[in-house]
């Protein structure tokens, strides 16, 4: 199978790494290479692929909205999140799945217990990935989901885009006394922004010097693993949950949707960390 990755740019992707350790260990014939493919030369891609270039990919950013015209069919979560992060050939149709939905709900749930026990949801950011996480809270039924993004009209856009799933649904302002005591009160707490990766300046989440004991704090941040979010988390006595779990989740979903096999998991968590540290 020829397998791989769309974005823009992509060599930065450490999903290569886990897919081929996957194979690898499985004795499957596949391959797993990226593809940078700018906006413009997308329709080419996407013609090659059903043509038979490829048999399976993932999309990241910024084609995760973008392919979605191409689909024949939309699977698992596609359509309710309005993103393909992964796509299945079957002949010449293309068949588009979203899956950090289930990616998301695992990392945690496989990590930290079941999400369903906890009420209180905060999520910063409004982004792609908020979307998911949104989404994978609201599959859960929890009560009350928190968003805060520091572009206040992107969080309202989400919070519409999810009404009708079932629990109540705020907006924050990201500098507020309400975002602080949102932090205190929450459950759990996530980052889907890029506030904490290494290469971007800002550090720190308003309101994060709030967090405590008993809460569940997750970055889907992979770089650094331990990100300024999560450090201060441990510090204060939270329970911490990294990004690259998320990463290895959506992926083992994607490998099982292309090859039908199991994906190792932990075989994957391995390679991904020597790679991290090799970078
Ligand atoms: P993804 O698909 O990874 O979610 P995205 O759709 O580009 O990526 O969303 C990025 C998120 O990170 C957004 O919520 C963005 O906030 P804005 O809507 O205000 O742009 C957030 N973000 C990025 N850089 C940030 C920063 N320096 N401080 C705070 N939020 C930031």
């Amino acid at each position: 199978m020829v397998l791989g990755v769309i974005g823009h740019p992509v060599s930065h992707s450490l999903s290569p790494v886990m897919h081929s350790a996957a194979a690898k260990s499985l004795g499957l014939d596949l391959t797993y290479d990226t593809y940078d493919v700018p906006p413009d030369e997308l329709e080419d891609l996407m013609d090659r692929f059903r043509n038979g270039d490829m048999d399976g990919l993932n999309v990241t950013v910024p084609h995760k909205v973008a392919v979605m015209e191409y689909m024949n069919e939309l699977m698992d979560n596609a359509e309710k999140v309005g993103a393909v992060n992964t796509i299945c050939r079957k002949g010449d149709k293309l068949i588009g799945a979203n899956t950090d939905v289930y990616g998301f709900i695992t990392s945690v749930e496989k990590n930290a217990g079941e999400i369903a026990a906890r009420g209180r949801i905060l999520v910063y950011g409004a982004g792609g990935a908020a979307r998911a996480v949104c989404h994978a809270f609201a599959d859960r039924n929890v009560e009350r989901l928190l968003i805060a993004n520091r572009t206040r009209h992107k969080a309202e856009a989400l919070a519409d885009s999810l009404t009708g799933v079932g629990c109540a649904i705020d907006v924050l302002d990201y500098e507020s006394n309400n975002l602080v005591d949102s932090v205190r009160s929450a459950d759990i707490i996530v980052n889907t922004t890029s506030v904490g990766m290494e290469s971007v300046s800002e550090k720190f989440l308003p309101g994060s010097e709030n967090i405590h004991q008993g809460q569940l704090v997750v970055d889907i941040v992979y770089r650094p693993l331990e990100t300024p979010l999560l450090r201060q988390a441990k510090r204060a006595g939270a329970m911490t949950l990294d990004g690259l779990w998320m990463l290895i989740h959506q992926g083992a979903r994607s490998f099982t949707l292309w090859t039908g096999a199991e994906f190792p998991v932990e075989l994957a968590r391995v390679s991904l960390l020597k790679a991290l540290n090799e970078d």
